[in-house]
């Protein structure tokens, strides 16, 4: 998954058009604008009432009703952190206890210092738990040292966004 880039009609526009025709056709335009730039623009919601023949508020209603979907650009960077099953069993509990107590981020917590951590779970990579999501890049076996190494990485991305 690239970077995601400010909101930009006319890409949202091709977005919503290359997927218009799949069946279910509202969550993957979601899915593909919130990849995009982060969030789902308000803007987004009359483009893609029209296309796809709906209601503003229909297309509004599931927007608001998924809270993976943003409606605001991100702020600073942020990691999802998996707390399946198998990456908990490898540990991911105490590492998100170490994400609080080392960089003051508590999970689903918001922003601290641009960088936010939401729980996610299972990325498909359990055998090498504990695994996190940043930047469409699955970083796996975390330990404290490498979940140190990312969160860095994630709060410096965020600076230079600043
Ligand atoms: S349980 Fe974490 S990646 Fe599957």
């Amino acid at each position: 998954m690239a970077a995601t880039i400010p909101w930009d009609e006319a890409i949202a526009r091709e977005i919503i058009d290359s997927m218009r025709n799949l069946e279910g056709a509202l969550l993957p335009i979601l899915h593909g604008l919130q990849d995009r730039f982060g969030y789902v623009d308000a803007r987004a919601v009359a483009i893609i009432a029209r296309t796809l023949n709906l209601s503003r508020a229909e297309v509004f209603g599931t927007l608001s009703f998924y809270h993976d979907f943003k409606r605001q650009p991100p702020q600073g960077s942020t990691i999802k952190f998996c707390l399946a099953e198998a990456c908990q069993a490898r540990g991911a509990e105490k590492l998100a206890s170490w994400l609080e107590h080392k960089h003051g981020v508590k999970l689903d917590g918001g922003a601290s210092n641009g960088l936010a951590v939401e729980t996610a779970y299972c990325f498909g990579n359990c055998a090498l738990g504990p695994n996190a999501l940043y930047d469409g890049e699955i970083f796996g076996a975390l330990d404290e040292t490498r979940l140190d190494a990312l969160c860095l990485r994630a709060t410096k991305n965020a600076g230079a966004q600043s």
